[in-house]
């Protein structure tokens, strides 16, 4: 039977934090074992068009990987990829997550189900969260995503507007024609100076830029049900299951709040999920992964030093501060992604993040870090000290913790290569996917011709000189081709470093780092 989903398609994309060299590092976090990403079995209910299964299946050929969802135009999709780049250790199955038997399935080390959860009946979310114990191996990792109160208290602002004012038309390209003008009317009515408006004005424009298809599966889909994070807890809990923490490791632990904040929170006591909970009223959350295990499994509160040990260390901050300036208590400020600014007085955290911004995009051992710290300071410090610093700064958001090193280029070699799944997605007109399972939107016409372009036979030379052709003749009717090609050279050398810099070249790559 035809679903919503192969009435109005919609196509998925990487999700990092879904990942199971990221799921493994939370686990190991939590003081888990969990199984190594490069021999796992991983499950993703709800996976679609396999946009998300596809590329760690690529990653990961010692993995066995298994994709199920009930649209079967979405599977159909997923198994021409798969068959596309002969991944024989990836299988995708329409199915309805009611009728999955567990006990055929076997048992699987990660188990992920990226936005399904707020958006099917109630049923089927209970199902969701049983099957995953059932499936779920001793040491096993579940992920799930849903909306979250009490932000998406807003959400249901425009939601509930819109599904009165559609709730008499069938045909999904209509309801969202009538929905968008309904919210286009909304927003022009708002001054956006009261905080009223201002949030109605924002939800409205946030529904505006939506994409027609998300916009059907999501504000417009029949069900989406929203849980505050102790509702949801305790489901788990009633299913055997216990809340690890959430994908994104910094929200856990409210350490960028002010002083009062932070012993106000601490005053809680042991109960993580109230703590978190508290952490979601303060920061308005709206949206949620959840990371589920047996509720058996006795998990740290606070990751293990040996497990810090054993991880990749990676941050994009910066300092204009001298080198001088790390090595005493003196205050230094670092910026990092997305503006973020903090400062750091103690020596080792400094070097630590020098060390790792330095590196960018690539990633630390943790005795590489230690080394590193011993010959700036001149002699040897301890590993806890190290190891307590980098704890520090994760739970900061500062630095990025991983399971392995990048695994792409860092530098742009001779005849650069865009990696197939990504030159593929290209050809199918979806977003792509970089090695770092990132998701990049490239919707100009030269990004899409270049990518397709960076193949691996061709120099940038060659590629520019192709691009030069198509140049346009000047509003005199005369066309300068010299000035033409080094226009052409500049942008084609931009846009592969910003691939590069992305993370879509392999590291196989001739002559790339
Ligand atoms: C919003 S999409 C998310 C797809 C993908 N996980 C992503 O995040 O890009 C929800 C997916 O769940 C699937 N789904 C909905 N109900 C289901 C059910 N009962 N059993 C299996 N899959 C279901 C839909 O077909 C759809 O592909």
């Amino acid at each position: 039977m035809a679903t919503d989903y192969d009435r109005v398609p919609y196509p998925c994309h990487a999700h990092p934090q879904t990942h199971p060299a990221h799921l493994a590092v939370m686990a190991r976090l939590r003081g888990m074992r969990p199984a190594a990403p490069e021999a796992c079995r991983f499950l993703e209910i709800g996976c679609g068009d396999g946009g998300n299964l596809m590329p760690m299946a690529l990653e990961y050929p010692g993995s066995q990987f298994l994709g199920i969802d009930l649209a079967e135009s979405s599977i159909e999709r997923a198994r021409q990829s798969a068959a596309r780049f002969g991944t024989s250790q990836v299988e995708f199955r329409a199915q309805d997550i009611m009728d999955l038997k567990p006990g055929e399935l076997g048992q699987w080390d990660y188990v992920v189900a990226h936005g399904v959860f707020s958006w099917v009946p109630e049923p089927v979310r209970l199902r969701l969260l049983a099957v995953c114990r059932e499936l779920l191996a001793p040491d096993g990792v579940a992920y799930i995503s849903y909306n979250a109160y009490p932000g998406a208290h807003l959400r249901a602002i425009p939601r509930e507007m819109m599904l009165y004012h559609t709730k008499k038309v069938a045909e999904p390209e209509v309801r969202v024609a009538q929905a968008r003008e309904l919210m286009r009317l909304v927003a022009e009515n708002q001054s956006g100076r009261d905080a009223v408006s201002a949030i109605v004005l924002s939800e409205a424009n946030r529904v505006l830029d939506s994409a027609p298809n998300l916009l059907t599966h999501d504000d417009l889909s029949p069900d989406n049900q929203a849980y505050y994070l102790h509702e949801f807890a305790a489901l788990a809990a009633e299913r055997g299951l216990q809340c690890l923490g959430d994908a994104d490791y910094a929200s856990m632990f409210g350490t960028r709040y002010p002083a009062g904040i932070r012993q106000a929170l601490a005053r809680l006591g042991d109960d993580d999920v109230r703590r978190e909970q508290y952490l979601d009223f303060l920061s308005c959350r709206r949206f949620r992964q959840s990371l589920l295990c047996r509720a058996e499994i006795k998990r740290e509160r606070q990751a293990p030093l040996a497990a810090i040990k054993e991880c990749f260390f990676s941050s994009s901050a910066k300092t204009a501060s001298p080198e001088s300036q790390l090595l005493d208590d003196s205050p230094v400020t670092f910026l990092g992604e997305s503006d973020l600014r903090g400062e750091v007085s103690a020596p080792i955290p400094k070097l630590i993040l020098a060390a790792l911004g330095r590196n960018w995009p690539a990633r630390l051992r943790f005795q590489d870090l230690r080394a590193v710290i011993a010959t700036a300071i001149g002699s040897a410090v301890p590993s806890d000290a190290v190891a307590g610093a980098l704890r520090d700064l994760i739970e900061m958001g500062a630095a990025h913790v991983h399971h392995a090193q990048i695994r792409h280029a860092t530098t742009v070699s001779e005849r650069p290569r865009v990696w197939d799944w990504a030159r593929y997605q290209q050809t199918i007109g979806t977003s792509l996917t970089s090695l770092r399972h990132h998701t990049i939107q490239i919707s100009d016409a030269f990004g899409i011709w270049l990518v397709g372009q960076l193949d691996g036979t061709q120099t940038a030379e060659a590629i520019a000189q192709k691009h030069a052709l198509a140049a346009k003749p000047g509003p005199d009717g005369k066309l300068d081709a010299e000035k033409a090609l080094r226009k052409a050279r500049k942008r084609v050398a931009s846009g592969i470093e910003k691939l590069v810099q992305f993370g879509f070249v392999p590291p196989d790559d001739p002559g790339g780092s």
